[in-house]
């Protein structure tokens, strides 16, 4: 692997990663277990982004009568989730900043020319001063990721305050994303090792939003409901 910009975040590779990276890696497990612990990697994946961001200093007195001189969370931020599978992202922002702001991006691969093509977007109307946490669990060849970046800075963000919150990412994509924003951050839970000619990661993990949702072709055989 080339050297990675100082700016990407590879979650520590503990055991306990790997182990819900292998449950939700596995082709047959149940759809239940594979949202229950992609919902656990989340968590950990926005915890860490939160820590990416300035924070500023709070003292507080306890109850034993001292000053413990600590920090206050940074409040300006807001989420934006790139349509559908950054979608899955949005229950763990919300369970860890309770009121926070979330946009909605669409984008979607034109069938004719392939490439990116935006559909819609709906985002604070004063992003431009906020940290933005970006949501898309996949960045495969990195399209849509620099097409949703392209909107946020349209419309005022600095690049640096972009966090991109990514579950899986390709070489190929980082590679992409770092030519042309090389001050964006990037937090991630796994660097796989390439993309096939169907521009699937591999080892991978298949369609993330399908497995998620439950519209892969399995799901529709053996679920009921
Ligand atoms: N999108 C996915 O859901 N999975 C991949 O491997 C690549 C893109």
């Amino acid at each position: 692997m080339t050297e990675l910009n100082q700016n990407v975040h590879l979650l520590p590779q503990t055991q306990q990663l790997r182990a819900l990276q292998t449950i939700i890696r596995d082709k047959s497990v149940s759809r239940e277990d594979f949202v229950f612990y992609s919902q656990r990697i989340i968590r950990l994946l926005i915890e860490a982004a939160l820590g990416l961001l300035p924070f500023e200093k709070q003292d507080v007195e306890t109850p034993v009568g001292e000053i413990y001189r600590g920090l206050r969370f940074y409040s300006r931020i807001c989420g934006v989730s790139v349509i559908r599978a950054g979608e899955t992202m949005e229950t763990g922002l919300r369970e860890v900043c309770r009121s926070i702001r979330i946009g909605k991006i669409l984008i979607q691969r034109n069938r004719e020319t392939k490439l990116p093509h935006l559909y819609y977007f709906n985002l604070p109307s004063d992003i431009s001063k906020r940290h933005v946490l970006l949501l898309e669990p996949m960045l495969a060849t990195g399209g849509s990721a620099l097409a949703a970046i392209q909107v946020l800075i349209q419309k005022g963000v600095p690049e640096e305050n972009i966090i991109f919150i990514n579950f899986l990412s390709a070489p190929e994509g980082i590679a992409a994303l770092f030519e042309r924003h090389p001050r964006l951050t990037l937090v991630t839970s796994s660097i796989e090792e390439r993309l096939n000619e169907h521009a699937y990661m591999i080892p991978g993990i298949g369609d993330f939003g399908d497995r998620f949702f439950g519209t892969d072709a399995k799901s529709l055989v053996n679920e009921v409901i």
